[in-house]
């Protein structure tokens, strides 16, 4: 048995003030009956709690979406940064790590979890996850800069990039695009940029494979998975389910 208020926060629902608001709006039930305090004790293993609609279950692993600001490094600990980690309450902080890394000026989808091998799966190279972001591009990006995106950029590594599609959203003096890469090597997106002559002013994660970053969720929110996204993730990496 547990408090509702530490369940809600372990199974991604909120901070400890955000859950507790919840249970006070009346918005949190205990197998079909509205909970009445933030400290009422649930049985995690037996207990039906819907949050708003939505099922809080109490899994093995914890698999959070946060929607990553920028101003805070893809890490677990940092002497002098904040990391992702300092935006999710303490309950779920235990354990997880980020999957991949985003810059620190990169804002967008983060998937945090403490699953280390869909984690793993998720970031192997062999398995060329498809990684979608939005980006703001200093110069004009033309469809010249579509097939060489296509054919492969070399960035300095020992090989070229893999086929990136690049989708022209605005050509201008300060263009507008949507890139799927399927690799994930440091500061890749800013460094094909850099490679063609133009640079990048602002990045966002959109998608990693099959998971897609919620639009409710505004810059510093998260959530927790649904079993529909995590069920298609192990599909995706080849898992059990
Ligand atoms: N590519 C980058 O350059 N930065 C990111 O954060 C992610 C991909």
């Amino acid at each position: 048995m547990m408090r509702l208020d530490r369940f809600l926060c372990e199974t991604g629902f909120g901070t400890r003030s955000q859950v507790k608001d919840l249970v006070k709006k009346g918005l949190v039930t205990v197998n079909r009956t509205v909970a009445g305090k933030p400290e009422q004790k649930v049985d995690e293993a037996r207990d039906t709690v819907i949050c708003n609609g939505k099922k809080a279950v109490y899994a093995k692993f914890v698999y959070i979406m946060l929607h990553k600001p920028a101003g805070y490094v893809s890490a677990t600990s940092d002497s002098r940064e904040q990391t992702v980690l300092d935006l999710l309450c303490k309950e779920l902080q235990k354990g997880i790590f980020p999957v991949g890394r985003l810059d620190k000026d990169t804002e967008g989808l983060l998937l945090l979890t403490d699953d280390g091998d869909l984690a793993h799966l998720l970031l192997s190279p062999k398995r060329h996850v498809d990684k979608t972001y939005y980006a703001q591009i200093e110069g004009c990006v033309t469809e010249e800069h579509v097939k060489r995106f296509w054919e492969g950029i070399e960035i300095g590594e020992k090989k070229e990039t893999l086929p990136s599609k690049l989708q022209i959203l605005k050509s201008a003096a300060v263009s507008e695009i949507k890139v799927t890469i399927q690799e994930g090597k440091y500061h890749q997106i800013k460094r094909m940029f850099e490679a063609v002559g133009c640079k990048v002013l602002y990045l966002k994660r959109l998608s990693m494979g099959t998971l897609e970053l919620d639009q409710a969720l505004k810059a510093g929110e998260y959530r927790a998975l649904t079993e529909e996204e995590i069920k298609s993730l192990k599909q995706l990496t080849g898992q059990q389910i």
